[in-house]
């Protein structure tokens, strides 16, 4: 896709490729720069706080960004969308909100360390017991083996719908038809498919979805939150934040309705309301095309390396996976690859474990880890041809 979104961008050096989508998207569209800077500028009030029409505003914005998460995610009640602070924020307030004394866990080992740590914290606690799934060498989970940890305790499974490490797509349908064939609560990792994949909460039997708007929603750091299915009954997680809410002052206790139950304390109102362009932004581009694009540059950087850098590795590509590519090149550290590209050439990357750790386990990568590409809308396969030949360079340069 051909955006050019910052003509004048001159605090960044001449040349700078970003393939680092999956930590974060970035560039941002122009219009959600021009809506956080509206707020900051123009709007600046508490929305759901005071009665003016600054603050009534601001209450449109928060409401207008609830609604377009709602319809984007299948979910017909906009107030079912709570809004927190990034996705690990809304992982920890469904897990240790829905989780009691005694319950069983299952969930997977492609998660992120912002679902293993909150469940690891409360099995320590001696709270809950944990199973994990395991994944084959492409990261797919089979649901079946899910099926198998069912115990008579187990009352939730959470599942990564996509790796943040190789892209790689979870079966969460059948997973969510197990999860409600035995009655149980579906948790989804939404962190890697908001915005890169169609999803629907209703025709996927997802129960929760955990969402962060600075990733393919192309919001800025420090949103995101929860989205409840329809059928699900939110009154099932116990608020860990609770404080002022702006409604039902004269209550000193915490409101039981959405969408206040779980947003005590001021919003991040003007990350919401770059938030609401973002999504504007996804929705008009399309979100398949988006994810077509994506794909495009993973599959003709995957089958470009296999074919011109000797040593190239990759982890468990596949055409089906969403635009994120992790590899290795024999002979060459994943520092030392990510460390050239971006001192010498300006591309940004991550390398290492990328806060998944089993996955590294179950892809074959640890403790090494890899380097990893995590595409864009922004990125153009010009860009994926310079990567290809700087790959090369670094190669022959360093064996
Ligand atoms: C799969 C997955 N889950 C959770 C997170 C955490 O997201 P956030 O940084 O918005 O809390 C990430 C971030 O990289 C992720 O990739």
């Amino acid at each position: 896709m051909n955006h050019q979104p910052h003509k004048d961008n001159s605090s960044l050096p001449k040349k700078v490729v970003y393939f680092d989508n999956t930590a974060t998207s970035f560039p941002k569209p122009d219009s959600v720069v021009e809506a956080l800077t509206n707020y900051v500028t123009n709007i600046g009030a508490n929305p759901g706080r005071s009665g003016h029409s600054l603050a009534i505003k601001a209450g449109e914005i928060v409401f207008n960004a609830r609604r377009e998460l709602a319809t984007m995610f299948g979910v017909k009640n906009p107030m079912k969308v709570v809004f927190g602070f990034n996705a690990t924020d809304a992982l920890n307030t469904a897990i240790k909100g829905f989780l009691r004394k005694g319950d069983h866990v299952i969930t997977t080992a492609m998660e992120h360390n912002s679902t293993i740590r909150p469940l690891k914290q409360l099995e320590e606690d001696g709270l809950i017991t944990l199973s994990i799934a395991e994944a084959d060498k492409y990261g797919k989970v089979k649901p079946e083996d899910i099926e198998k940890l069912i115990t008579d305790k187990t009352t939730l499974i959470v599942v990564n719908h996509v790796s943040n490490v190789n892209g790689a797509v979870q079966e969460i349908e059948s997973i969510g038809r197990i999860c409600h064939s035995h009655n149980l609560t579906l948790l989804v990792d939404g962190a890697q498919s908001a915005g890169y994949l169609p999803v629907n909460l209703k025709e996927a039997n997802i129960d929760i979805y955990a969402f962060t708007g600075h990733k393919g929603l192309y919001g800025t750091q420090g949103t995101g939150g929860l989205i409840f299915n329809d059928e699900f009954d939110y009154k099932k997680i116990k608020p860990f934040r609770a404080g002022g809410t702006g409604s039902r002052s004269a209550d000193i206790v915490q409101p039981d309705f959405l969408p206040d139950m779980f947003e005590s304390g001021t919003l991040n109102t003007g990350g919401i309301a770059g938030l609401l362009e973002g999504i504007r932004f996804v929705k008009n581009e399309g979100v398949e095309n988006i994810l077509k694009h994506e794909q495009q540059l993973a599959s003709r950087f995957v089958e470009k390396a296999i074919k011109e850098i000797s040593g190239f590795k990759h982890f468990g590509y596949s055409s089906e996976n969403v635009g994120i590519v992790s590899f290795q090149i024999d002979g060459l550290s994943v520092s030392e690859i990510a460390g050239e590209l971006s001192e010498k050439y300006g591309i940004m990357c991550r390398h290492g474990l990328h806060c998944a750790p089993l996955a590294h386990r179950s892809l074959g990568s640890f403790p090494e880890g890899t380097v990893r590409f995590g595409f864009g809308v922004f990125n153009s396969m010009e860009e994926v041809e310079f990567a290809i030949e700087v790959l090369v360079k670094i190669q022959k340069e360093n064996i």
